[in-house]
């Protein structure tokens, strides 16, 4: 089931077109959300200086039904240092929480790699933002997507599919955290596992919780 819900991440998030490194790196780092004044996010530049929670390889269609051609994408995960040392304290995001999801897309090992077999990360065709703001955004946490070149973004309507999964599915507190393993045991040794995981968990096929 869970191999299904990132699908369909991937297939929204594909549709945020990438803004790249390389422009991210100019201005002076900063921990967390910083806004315009008509409250538009500004992308977090040093996000690669995070700490840096997993990795995950997607197929772009549905495993159980592959198209010719069909994509893999990575998606690699980030969080802002401060909310990520608090995490470990507490087993909860602290307020001015920011994760990011980078996407880049899959190349096969090429002939300068020794391994040969494999698969090598290439450009980034994404960027997705969770923003913990418990002042600001009704819910306390809001989607940001960035478009290519763009230095700031609008918030995700609250009404799409990104809140409904992540709050009906996500392990604490509205994020993934069953799949980032150096934080799932702090959740689990502090109790801070949602109760909607907890059930959802009981339901699904052991591979996948
Ligand atoms: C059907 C379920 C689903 C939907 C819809 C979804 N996501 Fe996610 N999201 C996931 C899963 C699962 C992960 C865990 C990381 C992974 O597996 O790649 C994740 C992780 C993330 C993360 C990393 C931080 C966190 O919260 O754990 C961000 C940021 C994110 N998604 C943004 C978005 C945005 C933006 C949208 C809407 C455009 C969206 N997601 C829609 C399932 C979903």
């Amino acid at each position: 089931m869970f191999s299904t819900s990132k699908l369909i991440l991937l297939s929204l998030t594909l549709a945020l077109i990438g803004v790249s490194p390389e422009k991210a790196a100019k201005t002076p780092s900063r921990e967390g959300p910083e806004y315009t004044t008509d409250g538009q996010l500004r992308f977090p530049r040093n996000y690669r200086d995070w700490v840096w929670l997993t990795s995950d390889f997607h197929r772009a269609s549905d495993p159980l039904k592959p198209q010719a051609g069909e994509r893999r994408l990575f998606n690699n995960i980030f969080v802002n240092p401060e909310a990520y040392k608090a995490f470990l304290r507490t087993g909860r995001w602290p307020d001015r929480t920011m994760l990011v999801v980078e996407q880049r897309t899959a190349v096969e090992m090429g002939s300068t790699n020794p391994n040969q077999k494999g698969t090598d990360q290439n450009s980034v065709i994404g960027i997705g933002v969770h923003v913990k703001d418990d002042a600001r955004f009704p819910g306390k946490w809001a989607f940001f997507g960035f478009q290519s070149g763009k230095s700031t973004a609008s918030m995700i309507p609250a009404t799409a599919a990104c809140y409904r999964c992540h709050a009906s599915r996500g392990a604490v507190d509205t994020t993934f955290v069953q799949f980032y393993p150096t934080l799932l045991p702090t959740a689990k040794s502090k109790d801070t596992l949602s109760p909607a995981y907890l059930q959802a968990r009981r339901t699904l096929p052991a591979a996948t919780k």
